[in-house]
């Protein structure tokens, strides 16, 4: 069996860092393709290197856009790859752009789409991600799941239950994997702050950053954290930031620049808690026991909030930061949830090689 992988963003690279040995010892050749939609070293380059993900086969150098242009760009360039290469089918993971473009591309070619990490739904249509969640599920030949959540959530959408496979948290195994490498980092020190006496804060979704009024309430929320805040600042919320002069590293919050995989883990680790909009951290907050506050209407990974990993809150600042004062003193013990364990890539590769059955009428 021959497979093509698409990745395009950050979490993407992360994700199918622990899959190609998988695949490969299950003897499926797999080769990457990469959209291009991050481009930047800091959001790309460094993910390969500390991930030691196999260089991308194809580099499709997409770029930024707005949805269509992006999307559109990745599938012409995409269409006219796989329409040479004809792969047994195409991999796609999460919920970007480019993992539209992928499905999308694949499907009316009649190559067979498997959606990793599927059927995650947060029920609000205003973000993008949900769009290109339900539209790829739907495109999907065969769907692997994070959570058992996620397969009743096809099930009432439809999909044939013959196709979902609850294969576990890809996000975990990948940090379960780099957790040896990050044993003696100390990334916190490099910002002059100590470990267990910090607040790491990220905040990238368009809901937040292109509403000045909820970026102003999460701006205003760290300034007035009991503890100094360290904020990787992500390309598309730095510009916003500047535009309505909200927070300043003299605010008591450390601006920095995005940082590589194993820095992060290292400082969410080591933070005394997190306070962010992004769906993977939720997830390796919970795996690595740090308490999160989501500040977002909702969440598609409401398991980090059932075993009492994180609560979600708007972006209202004395709710963020009631929030973060109890996450501040609460325990740090709670549940992992279901198989998101070491071994996900394993169940992946197994349900590839079982095979994958096309989709009625292909
Ligand atoms: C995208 C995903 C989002 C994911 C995030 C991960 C979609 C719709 N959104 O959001 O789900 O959580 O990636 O980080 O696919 N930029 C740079 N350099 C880069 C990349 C982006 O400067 O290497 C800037 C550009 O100004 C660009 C903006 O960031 O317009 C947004 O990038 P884009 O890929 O469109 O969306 P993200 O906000 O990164
Ligand atoms: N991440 C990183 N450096 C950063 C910010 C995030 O390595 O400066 C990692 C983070 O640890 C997680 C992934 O990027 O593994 C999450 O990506 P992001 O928040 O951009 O997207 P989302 O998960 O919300 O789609």
């Amino acid at each position: 069996m021959r497979i093509i992988v698409v990745v395009g963003a950050r979490p993407n690279f992360i994700k199918v860092a622990p899959l190609m040995p998988a695949l490969a010892a299950h003897g499926i050749a797999a080769d990457i393709v990469h959209t291009g939609q991050h481009y930047d070293s800091a959001m790309s380059d460094v993910f390969f290197d500390d991930l030691e993900l196999p260089q991308p086969r194809w580099f499709l150098g997409v770029g930024s856009g707005t949805h269509a242009t992006q999307t559109a760009t990745a599938m012409v360039k995409l269409e006219e790859l796989l329409g040479v290469e004809l792969p047994d089918a195409v991999l796609v993971v999460g919920d970007v752009n480019s993992t539209l473009a992928g499905a999308l591309a694949a499907v009316k070619l009649h190559i067979p789409v498997v959606h990793l990490e599927a059927g995650l739904r947060s029920r609000e249509f205003a973000m993008p991600e949900e769009v290109n969640r339900l539209v790829t599920d739907q495109l999907s030949a065969l769907l692997l799941t994070p959570v058992r959540e996620a397969d009743e959530n096809l099930i009432k959408e439809g999909i044939d239950p013959a196709r979902i496979r609850f294969v576990g948290n890809i996000m975990a195994e990948s940090l379960l994997r780099s957790l040896p490498r990050i044993e003696a980092r100390s990334a916190c020190a490099r910002y002059g702050l100590e470990a267990g006496r910090y607040v790491l804060a990220t905040v990238h979704r368009p809901e937040n950053t292109d509403h000045p009024e909820r970026l102003s309430e999460i701006a205003s929320a760290l300034r007035s954290s009991p503890l100094p805040v360290l904020f990787p600042v992500h390309p598309r919320t730095r510009p916003r930031l500047a535009e309505h002069g909200l927070l300043s590293s003299t605010h008591g919050v450390v601006l920095a620049d995005p940082v590589g995989y194993l820095d992060m883990l290292s400082l969410e680790r080591d933070a005394a808690a997190i306070v962010t909009d992004s769906g993977g951290i939720q997830e390796e907050s919970c795996m690595l026991h740090t308490p999160c506050v989501t500040v977002r209407r909702s969440t598609e990974r409401r398991v980090t909030i059932e075993v009492g990993a994180n609560r979600l809150v708007g972006a209202w600042r004395d709710k963020i930061l009631g929030a973060l004062e109890e996450a501040l003193s609460s325990s740090r013990e709670w549940p992992v949830p279901e198989s998101w364990d070491d071994s996900v890539s394993v169940r992946v590769a197994q349900a590839l090689a079982s095979g994958i059955d096309p989709l009625p009428g292909v």
